[in-house]
């Protein structure tokens, strides 16, 4: 038996939803898992830019959260030694663009359709064992339902919502930056606390994202996607952030904002601004000496497929 799955990369936080906010774009990982019951020896197939980077044994993600999922439905024939994996990756790993969160929901996914799709067609399920395996909601729920989600998530993630918003009708402009951030790292330097003002900033500028989206009022995205809660920190290891920020705004974005934990940053645009936003942006970092890959992105409206 063989099992293929896609999974679309996220952006999260989009400026002050820390760890709320998520949408999926139009990047994708392909994962497939083929059962061989008396294999002895997995074979691991890495396609992509993680080809040389991936680990190929148990300490895989997509293994790791396949063995999670697994334990979830009480499935034990399933080991290692007998599966062949194969993960092609078309979604950045250096930082800011879900690449874990793909290979988290991809893994899930893929012991699912080998155990009989046991759980639930609404991939609420998917998501909970997600939350619970990546720790924050925001990149792998809309990596499971695709489109633009808000989410929360109480205690260890037993009680969660999830809030589908309208699907922004923008480009996505990504700028990837040659040099890695991970986000163990990037979380450690965020402070343990927050001030009162910068809480009541914070809490401002997503009621005003919330209305720009649900209204479709996209001239509120350059205030609404500030931020003070993690950008502010993180910035200080991602050279220029603010001025590429300004940049894509001055060649025509509606709002910037740093990709997840970064050091990806993100503009949303309409599409005919959409190259000069690009342009702009890879020059600016191009001053800092900075090489940065570049993408123009739809959002992405189904989430986790088998195809
Ligand atoms: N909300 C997360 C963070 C996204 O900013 O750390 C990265 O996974």
């Amino acid at each position: 038996m063989k099992v293929k799955i896609r999974v679309p990369s996220t952006t999260a936080n989009l400026g002050p939803g820390f760890d709320v906010f998520g949408a999926a774009l139009s990047l994708y990982n392909e994962f497939e898992a083929e059962y061989v019951p008396n294999a002895r020896k997995t074979s691991f197939i890495l396609e992509g830019e993680g080809k040389k980077l991936l680990p190929k044994g148990e300490e895989n993600f997509v293994w790791q959260s396949m063995l999670e999922t697994f334990k979830v439905l009480g499935e034990d024939k399933y080991k290692l030694e007998n599966l062949n994996i194969r993960i092609k990756t078309g979604i950045p790993l250096n930082g800011g663009l879900g690449s874990s969160a793909s290979a988290i929901v991809g893994g899930i996914a893929l012991a699912n359709v080998l155990c009989g799709k046991e759980l639930d067609k609404s991939k609420s399920q998917v998501a909970d064992i997600a939350i619970k395996i990546e720790g924050h909601p925001d990149n792998v729920v809309p990596a499971v339902f695709g489109g633009l989600c808000a989410c929360s998530k109480d205690g260890d993630g037993d009680h969660r919502t999830v809030l589908h918003l309208p699907i922004p009708k923008l480009k996505a402009v990504l700028c990837i930056p040659s040099f890695e951030l991970r986000t163990k790292r990037s979380r450690q330097i965020l402070p343990k606390s927050i001030g009162l003002k910068d809480v009541v900033f914070n809490i401002s500028r997503v009621a005003m994202l919330t209305v720009a989206f649900c209204r479709g009022d996209y001239s509120l995205l350059k205030q609404g996607m500030q931020d003070k809660v993690h950008q502010l920190y993180r910035g200080k290891m991602i050279p220029a952030m603010n001025e590429v920020f300004e940049t894509a705004i001055s060649a025509g974005a509606y709002g910037a904002f740093l990709s997840g934990s970064g050091p990806a940053i993100a503009a949303f645009c309409n599409e005919k601004e959409a190259l000069n936003v690009q342009k702009a942006m890879v020059k600016r970092w191009k001053e800092e000496s900075i090489s940065v890959k570049s993408h123009i992105l739809d959002f992405d409206t189904k989430g986790v497929l088998e195809i």
